[in-house]
């Protein structure tokens, strides 16, 4: 093991000059104008696992983007880790607020500014620089692996769950291993045990054929955004609980062990504040701050539109208002169940002064399993060596969508060691991945091949 780590020490360099020209690539999923980009993006991928030395490294189509292959399955009896990891990126807007270009990788303060650079490019290219490097030094890995790169995480996963579906024969493994995710805090390394599902609707009102002079029918005909602000405002109470009927009946209530637990990490509500300059915070009566994001599901309005919003001011009210809305699910929520709920819902409360149309998005399951299971503490043992600290032990209160899947579909285990921080700015302006996490993460994931192996198949 200790050529294969000297091996990552000596090629640092190497490594971020490697990643800058996968981050070059604006693999933009979202954006119809970028379908170019996310295929060049694959073949990168793709061309890389080649060069490294997996094999069987192939796109494989989806009705969507392709998913790149690459396997290493010559360690007899040894066990098979399957990763996974998105090649696709967030889009970038507001371009004005970001301090370099997304898509020029720049090193400011030893962290890596680029979209994509935590989520999830720099955290994938980690593994395949730690495959690499035992490739390269030892001719062979410790473990079977067969990754799999997916390019519509950051849309929804639609074609994932069909593709998984098809290829179970040839994604048998032991375990999957993402990461896609973030430590704790800055020198806090972290292992996730739970992910919130989603769901997500957009809600439009129309409450007249047209816009209408709010002087001559103001009064008379029913306003859609206000329409809409009161329904928004009657999906929460004042406690900050959702008062959509039965959206609760399936939640598993923390446990008291968690709470404790969680009570005890290095966690600064003042910090936090000023982090992300909130000025008071707001969540569910009764429970902490990490509680509400990583055990609790909520409601939230992800965007608004209705009538006039350009300087100055204008007498109308608007003919339509549109809102866009998700809620954050928690085991043992159903997607589809709560999509049912709040459908019912919202056309129960909606007024017969507008037109009501709702349209559903996309989701995911929430995912949660034991921390004791081997995989998780070989991990916990990878990171303490590849960062010189034991992991603490979190859930998150993002998604991704296909764990559950891994476990419904092929019975599979997941670890997630993420490698990210709070502070990334994954989604916004400024995304960002600390140099030192990333070259510890390599160390740790090259690490983890080998603990996982000890485990036996
Ligand atoms: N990497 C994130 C998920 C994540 C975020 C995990 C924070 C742990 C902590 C992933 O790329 C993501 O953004 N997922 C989306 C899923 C959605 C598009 C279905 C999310 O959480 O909004
Ligand atoms: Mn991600
Ligand atoms: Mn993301």
């Amino acid at each position: 093991m200790d050529n294969v780590i000297d091996f990552i020490n000596v090629n640092r360099d190497r490594y971020l000059e490697e990643l800058k020209a996968l981050l070059a690539i604006p693999s933009i999923s979202a954006l119809p104008e970028h379908a170019a980009d996310v295929t060049r993006c694959a073949e990168w991928c793709a061309d890389e696992m080649r060069r490294i030395g997996l094999e069987n490294v192939k796109l494989i189509p989806t009705p969507g983007n392709p998913v790149v292959y690459g396997d290493w399955l010559h360690a007899e009896g040894a066990p098979t880790i399957l990763f996974y990891g998105h090649y696709d990126v967030q889009p970038v807007d507001p371009l004005n607020l970001w301090t370099s270009p997304p898509f020029e990788a720049t090193i400011r303060d030893g962290e890596i500014y680029a979209r994509g650079s935590a989520d999830d490019k720099g955290q994938v290219f980690m593994h395949l620089k730690a495959v690499e490097a035992h490739l390269k030094q030892n001719g062979k890995l410790p473990v079977n692996i067969k990754f799999i790169l997916e390019g519509e995480e950051e849309v929804g996963s639609a074609h994932l769950d069909d593709f998984i579906r098809e290829h179970k024969n040839d994604l048998g493994a032991d375990v999957v291993v993402i990461s896609d995710s973030a430590m704790f805090g800055r020198g806090v390394p972290s292992i996730c045990y739970g992910l919130r599902g989603l769901v997500y609707f957009q809600i439009d009102l129309r409450g007249s054929s047209t816009d209408l002079h709010s002087g001559s029918f103001g009064g008379a005909v029913a306003n859609p955004g206000m329409v809409l602000a009161q329904l928004l405002a009657q999906m929460k109470d004042r406690g900050g609980r959702i008062k959509i009927p039965g959206f609760y009946d399936d939640v598993v209530p923390l446990l008291e062990e968690e709470r404790q637990a969680w009570a005890t990490l290095p966690y600064n509500e003042k910090q936090y504040k000023k982090d992300f300059g909130v000025p008071k915070l707001f969540g569910e009566t009764g429970y902490t701050t990490l509680e509400r994001t990583w055990a609790r599901p909520t409601f939230e309005v992800n965007g608004l539109l209705s009538g006039f919003t350009g300087e100055g001011a204008k007498t109308v009210l608007p003919a339509v208002a549109m809102a866009k809305v998700s809620m954050r699910l928690v085991p043992n929520q159903d997607p589809d169940k709560i999509a049912t709920l709040f459908e019912d819902h919202v056309r129960k409360i909606t007024p017969k002064t507008v037109e009501l149309k709702v349209t559903r998005m996309h989701g995911g399951k929430p995912w949660m399993t034991a921390y004791d299971n081997p995989f998780v503490q070989a991990a916990g043992r990878a990171i303490e060596r590849g960062f010189g600290r034991k992991p603490v032990f979190t859930r998150e209160g993002g998604s991704i969508p296909v764990v559950s899947t891994f476990q419904e579909e092929l019975g599979l285990p997941s670890v997630l060691f993420g490698v990210g921080l709070p502070d990334e700015n994954a989604h916004a302006p400024n995304e960002k991945l600390d140099v030192a996490n990333f070259h510890n993460g390599i160390i740790a994931s090259a690490i983890l091949y080998q603990e996982i192996a000890s485990i036996g198949a």
